[in-house]
């Protein structure tokens, strides 16, 4: 039998390569092989016990309706409390939008903002699944290339010069994957500025913004109420199986989101909604910090470890659990280099590709979601098979 024909719009979205090269290294370590997963963008910390405390109790009270497709309060005035408490901005509970982790807070404002044909402008290297959220209503994704020059991240002169007549506006994540850079906080201002003056949407990921290393960095939310920003449980409350994230959307947006949010997911999931309320408690806020000074420790141990290894690591991440290194030096094809370095050291990377069009090939993601002597016999394994 014939299957039925596909839409134009799947055969645009590629799989998500991280995901097929993991299936790989774990079909290694299931073979006997000591592989070290340095390929996964997801901490290795698991929800801590208040939150798990938390699930278990909001299971037994009976928690396990619909909730509206909002959220339910208590979540979202802790989410506001939070901006009030971390970057001193009073954020009304109204505009938090929850939802089932990023990727659907992300799809939700591509929704409620993508036109057929509208293109959007992203970087090049960047997260793969943000083309995707773009194509999948039939935006264009346009990837402006960005390189060490501008640490890997968009630039106020690089936006007005890709914006064209069809842009209706950006996505952006800062800090980034697969680079962990940040965007310096006056170029975003003047980022936002200028996608204000076209008329156009800026819309701010900052699923990393809680694990910034160099002190803390502040949401661009600062930056006026116009803006849409998403974010996450995922990553600095390690809570990714949890599909649990949120937007904040403008004041007048949020009858629309609600009206997307109610047709296409209902709600997020009610119990990690119930859970995550202890997120917020300062026993969970405490363990939360120690974790996101141990990804510090990581990332000043890792970049200096790996570039001595013989990797090239052109830009140090500000935040999240990625280095982006160039092994252009070694080998003309990074998707080579990553399988043998897989085959050959057991360490499991992922090239470039994954990430964008401009020179992929010079590019791995390494990410540093191990434990600190993992990421130590990692990077000698890498540095003996370099030769060094
Ligand atoms: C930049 C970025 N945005 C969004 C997501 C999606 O996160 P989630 O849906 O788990 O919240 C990820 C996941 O890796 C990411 O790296």
């Amino acid at each position: 039998m014939t299957p039925p024909t596909l839409s134009a719009r799947t055969a645009r979205i590629q799989p998500f390569q991280t995901m097929e090269l993991m299936k790989r290294a774990v079909a290694l370590q299931q073979a006997g092989r000591p592989v070290i997963h340095m390929s996964i963008g997801e901490p290795d910390f698991k929800a801590p016990a208040p939150v798990i405390d938390a699930l278990e109790r909001a299971a037994r009270a009976g928690h396990t309706e619909y909730t509206a497709a909002t959220g339910i309060e208590p979540l979202r005035r802790a989410i506001a409390a939070d901006y009030g408490a971390r970057h001193d901005l009073d954020i009304d509970p109204a505009r938090i939008v929850v939802t089932a982790g990023a990727s659907a807070a992300l799809s939700l404002a591509c929704c409620a903002l993508v036109d057929p044909g509208a293109q959007v402008l992203l970087t090049d290297p960047s997260y793969p699944c943000n083309r995707h959220f773009v194509s999948a209503f039939d935006g264009e994704p346009v990837g402006v290339p960005v390189g060490p020059d501008t640490r890997f991240q968009m630039t106020p002169a690089l936006l007005a010069r890709h914006w064209g007549p069809r842009t209706r506006g950006t996505l952006l994540a800062t800090p980034a994957n697969p680079t962990g850079t940040a965007i310096p906080p006056e170029d975003l201002a003047a980022i936002v500025a200028l996608v204000r003056e076209r008329g156009g949407f800026s819309l701010i990921d900052e699923i990393y913004l809680g694990l910034s290393h160099d002190g803390p960095a502040r949401s661009a939310l600062a930056l006026g109420d116009d803006l849409i920003v998403t974010n996450s449980f995922s990553k600095y409350f390690h809570m990714t199986g949890w599909r649990l994230g949120w937007l904040v959307v403008p004041p007048s947006l949020v009858g629309a989101f609600e009206k997307l949010s109610q047709n296409l997911y209902i709600c997020a999931s009610t119990l990690a909604q119930h859970a995550a309320l202890a997120c917020f408690t300062p026993e969970a806020g405490a363990i939360f910090e120690a974790r996101r000074e141990e990804f510090r420790r990581r990332r000043d141990f890792i970049v200096p470890a790996l570039r001595q290894a013989g990797l090239s690591v052109p830009v140090t991440p500000d935040g999240a659990f990625y280095v982006y290194a160039d092994c252009s030096a070694h080998s003309p094809d990074s998707g080579e280099f990553a399988d043998r370095l897989l085959e050959e050291a057991w360490v499991s990377v992922v090239p470039g590709k994954d990430f964008g069009n401009h020179h992929p090939e010079r590019y791995l993601r390494l990410t540093f979601t191990r434990p600190m002597e993992e990421l130590a016999e990692a990077a000698q394994r890498i540095g003996r098979w370099l030769g060094r």
